[in-house]
């Protein structure tokens, strides 16, 4: 049955009706044949998943980068979550609690390819690598290096490190437009010494959503006899990847991002081998050294949102990662290709398919990012992120999967004539 078809025979067509993840699954399997690629640009099909997103009329919602708010059918799951769990009461915290998170864990290492013994849900990204950055052991005079585009609150951390146990930090500048991979990976090469002991890198760049070749980079830091910790706050679930192939010591993520888990969820994956030298953020009872539980203690927290993770995982698969990922390129060349030649525009953003995916940043020239960021919310109804720093102008464009190329005809429609 093709598309067109199943979705008159499920009675849906023009309905305005949400399907559930089986005739999701039903409609991707109606479609089989059609490549991934073509199908990113197929807006007809794109909007039966776009009817499991209860969009607010006032704007389109370009800023889904802070939080890929929950399909319905995702959303419709936690909250039987948040129901079972209130019936339950302490019952489930007694019984199956741990043994529920432990099989959430086992399903995400799934989807990020690692082993399950390597890797934990935590809170958020935040949690995740401040954890690592502050339980190293650090001894005066070691050095770390990260980038001025990294995310603050890993900055913030490595300067809390190094007030206290005297670390240097060293800041490279990561250009926006970078020529060649060796472009990158030179650039962290040059700032390592005898005294590095770990590097910082982000998978996708948030501002920016620059994707940095990072394998590359992990190569290069091991060579040398450096840890990597890579920032995948905005790679998870966004586009395809194993986390072992890229050869890094740590890495975290927000669940809450490109899996569109409810809000405070995070993994933590930890290489075998270096889970016994991180000192945990909250201490734990006694485990072997290279137990990833050591580094798992949070005390109560909201159970709900771990068990909505499988929801989640089952709503991203019914998609299909490829599918996913070709149809955020694809938005995203949908508008950086017809702005980026016009005079008054600067894409901060990469052109290279290796190097960007769903998001982008655009500037107008001469106009501040918080202005073009009030013009396009007031006059074209448009919600973004402006961003003022670290040698980036602009405002962050995020769509979702549910976004579709009308919505962006306005996006460019309005860069053409912002001045
Ligand atoms: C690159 C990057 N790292 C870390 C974070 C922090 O994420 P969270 O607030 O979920 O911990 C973000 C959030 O936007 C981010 O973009």
């Amino acid at each position: 049955m093709d598309k067109r078809t199943f979705l008159k025979n499920a009675g849906l067509a023009g309905l305005g009706g949400m399907l559930s993840i089986d005739s999701l699954a039903e409609l991707f399997n109606s479609v089989s044949s059609v490549s991934s690629a073509d199908l990113a640009g197929d807006d007809d099909f794109w909007a039966s998943i776009r009817k499991g997103y209860k969009l607010k009329p006032d704007y389109i919602n370009l800023e889904n980068g802070y939080y890929n708010f929950l399909p319905e059918q995702v959303l419709e799951k936690f909250i039987e979550h948040v129901r079972e769990i209130n019936y339950q009461g302490s019952y489930y915290m007694r019984t199956v609690q741990f043994d529920n998170k432990k099989a959430m864990a086992a399903k995400l290492a799934a989807v990020a390819g690692c082993p399950p013994d390597q890797l934990i849900i935590t809170r958020n990204t935040t949690e995740s690598l401040d954890m690592i950055i502050g339980g190293l052991d650090w001894k005066t005079d070691d050095e770390a290096i990260m980038a001025e585009q990294d995310y603050p609150a890993m900055l913030d951390m490595f300067k809390q490190v190094s007030k206290r146990y005297g670390v240097i930090n060293k800041i490279v500048s990561v250009p926006n437009h970078p020529q060649t991979d060796d472009d990158i990976v030179n650039l962290y090469a040059s700032a390592i010494t005898d005294r590095t002991k770990l590097l910082m890198v982000c998978h996708m760049i948030n501002i920016t959503g620059q994707i940095l070749p990072v394998k590359k980079i992990c190569d290069m830091a091991h060579n040398r006899g450096v840890q990597v910790m890579v920032d995948g706050a905005h790679s998870f679930a966004h586009f395809r990847f194993n986390i072992p192939d890229l050869n890094c010591d740590y890495f975290g993520s927000s669940l809450h991002k490109w899996l569109s888990v409810p809000l405070g969820a995070g993994i933590l994956y930890v290489r075998k081998d270096k889970i016994g030298s991180v000192w945990p953020l909250i201490a734990e009872g006694e485990r072997k050294p290279d137990d990833i539980s050591r580094l798992n203690h949070i005390g109560t927290h909201p159970v709900h949102t771990d068990l909505a993770i499988a929801d989640a995982i089952d709503f991203y698969n019914t998609i299909g990662a490829e599918r996913k990922e070709d149809r955020l390129r694809f938005l995203q060349n949908y508008w950086t290709s017809k702005v980026r030649d016009l005079p008054n525009v600067l894409l901060n953003t990469p052109a290279d398919p290796a190097r960007s995916c769903g998001i982008a940043n655009v500037g107008i020239k001469g106009m501040k990012p918080s202005d073009m960021g009030d013009l396009l919310f007031k006059k074209y109804k448009i919600y973004t992120a402006p961003i003022d720093g670290a040698g980036v102008h602009g405002c962050r464009i995020t769509p979702n999967v549910y976004t579709t190329t009308a919505e962006l005809d306005v996006l460019v429609k309005a860069l053409a004539e912002l001045k």
